[in-house]
Order: C-alpha cells, then structure tokens, then sequence
C-alpha cells in the first residue's frame, strides 16, 4: 500500500488557485496545449485528468471529447474539486464529473479510461511509482498517459527561487527534501520517469523538455503567487518571524536580479513531458 498523502497543504491554496485559475492555467498553457496532443482525444472517449486542480487542462479535452464523451477532474483536494466543479459549470461542461481520489489508489476499474493525463501533479504523490502503476490499471490497453512534471531547478527559477531563498537561510520546507520522491523536483529527471514508466509496462515513451517562462511584474507579485499556490511554500512562509521573512527576501531580491526584464521578471520554467502507452 503506498504511504497515504498528506493533502492539507493543497487544501490551503486551493481558493487561491481558483481566484488564480486563469493566471495558472496561461502560465503553463504550452505544457496544456501539449497533453492533449498527446493523447489526442476523440469525441467519446473518457479521459482521467490526474491532480487536476482547478481542471483547466481537462476542460480542454472535455471541449474534445465532446458531449458523449467524459473527463473525469480528478484531486486529492476537496477544495479543489469544488473549484474544478465550479469551473466546469461556468463552462456548461455537463461532460466533466469531478472526484476526490488519490492517485495513489484510483477509484476506478480496470481499463475504463481510454487515455490519461496530469499536469504537474504525479512529482507530488509520495509514491509516483504506485500512481503510474494505478494510470496502466485504469487506462485501457493502446491507450495513452501524458504527463508533466518540474525539470530541473536550475531551469526552473519559477519554483526554485523562493524555495532557495528559503532553504539557504535555515527554512526546509515541511515536505522534506524537494528532490525526494514527492518533492516538487523528485521527478525531474527524464531517466527516472522512463524507469518508473518501463517498470509498470508501459511501451512506446517519449520525453520532452518543454521551455517556458513564468512572468511576474517585481519581487512582491512572485512572493505572493508563489507563497499564495505552492502548498509547502505557504506553510514555510507563514512560519517566518518578521525578521526572517526580511533576510528571505533580501536573498530572493539577488536570486531574481539575472531575471529582471522589461516591466518585471520572466522565470524560466522547463517542464519535462511524458507520453507513453
Ligand atoms: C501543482 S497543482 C497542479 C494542478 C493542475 N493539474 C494544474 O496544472 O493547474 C498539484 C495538484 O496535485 C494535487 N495532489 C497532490 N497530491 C495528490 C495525490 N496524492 N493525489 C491526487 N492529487 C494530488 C493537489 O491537490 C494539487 O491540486
């Protein structure tokens, strides 16, 4: 049985993700655009959106698969399935059912999906090799899985900056180790997803790197986005004294400087890109 996630922190930025949607959802669109030409929905099909958030990605197949089709919007997070229920009904997607299901452990039958997705979810499940495994159970055989997940931090600022600038100044994230499996960067290594892919059966993988930049207008804009949307960021600043939370920020200011651009910052982002079947 895989080591049962803690959820807490995700329910804690999950208004923020829905006040944020749109913002979140344009900052990665390329890596969105992607997953579904990956698996290239056909009308009636079902698709599974794994740690789906508030469902933007799977409100682009739900358009595809069409009204005989289905997507199912599924997280871990309560919160975030209201907000992806609400963001369905807004679109009068009456084809997106949203669930609360681990993707650890999937409440679903043996080959009753027909392709799946996750964008920037499976890098958080404390056991990513349960949660593939659980994709190759409910998808059915010659079907497709697509997913993203953070690359390196080197080619991530967008995440990597605050969390840097946190941990060299003593403040570990409560999540442990970042580059441990469940930590935001634990699958950023192409060899990793191929081993954990080949190891639950999966043939025919391709992985890609896709560039992106996520762009802030100065240090305060990513400060509050990233501390209002990435769970364990949250926590770790809520924690800081005010003398703390200053010394955080005077190392973020030079982190951020090689990104300054014209009106703000572009962070770079590199997402690496799975698709297999
Ligand atoms: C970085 S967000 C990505 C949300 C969405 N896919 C997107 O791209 O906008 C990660 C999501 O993973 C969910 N999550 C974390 N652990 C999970 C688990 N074990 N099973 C399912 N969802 C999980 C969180 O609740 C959160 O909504």
């Amino acid at each position: 049985m895989a080591e049962a996630a803690d959820i807490s922190e995700w329910e804690s930025v999950a208004d923020a993700w829905e006040a944020n949607r749109q913002r979140v959802f344009d900052f990665f669109r390329t890596a969105s655009d992607w997953l579904v030409e990956a698996i290239g929905p056909q009308p009636g099909q079902v698709v599974l959106d794994v740690a789906a958030g508030p469902g933007e990605t799977g409100f682009l197949v739900a358009e595809a698969v069409g009204p005989e089709g289905r997507v199912i919007s599924s997280d871990l997070a309560p919160t975030m399935v209201a907000a992806a229920r609400r963001g369905a009904d807004e679109r009068g997607l009456a084809n997106v059912e949203c669930r609360v299901m681990d993707a650890q452990a999937l409440d679903l039958e043996d080959d009753s999906v027909d392709a799946a997705i996750s964008r920037l979810g499976l890098m958080l499940v404390p056991d990513p090799a349960a949660a593939i495994g659980e994709l190759r159970r409910v998808v059915r055989s010659g079907g497709t899985v697509a997913y993203t997940v953070i690359g390196a931090p080197d080619q991530n600022g967008w995440m990597a900056l605050l969390m840097g600038a946190l941990m060299q100044n003593g403040h570990q994230p409560p999540t442990g180790n970042p580059f441990q499996l469940g930590g935001p960067f634990g699958l950023s290594s192409p060899d990793k997803n191929a081993d954990l892919l080949r190891g639950a059966g999966f043939v025919d993988i391709e992985i890609e790197q896709i560039p992106g930049a996520m762009t802030v207008v100065d240090v305060d804009d990513y400060w509050d986005t990233q501390s209002a949307l990435a769970g364990p960021v949250k926590a770790t600043v809520e924690r800081l004294t005010a003398h703390e939370r200053t010394t955080v920020r005077a190392t973020l200011v030079e982190m951020i400087t090689p990104f300054e651009i014209e009106g703000g910052f572009a962070l770079p982002s590199q997402l690496v890109a799975v698709r297999a079947s």
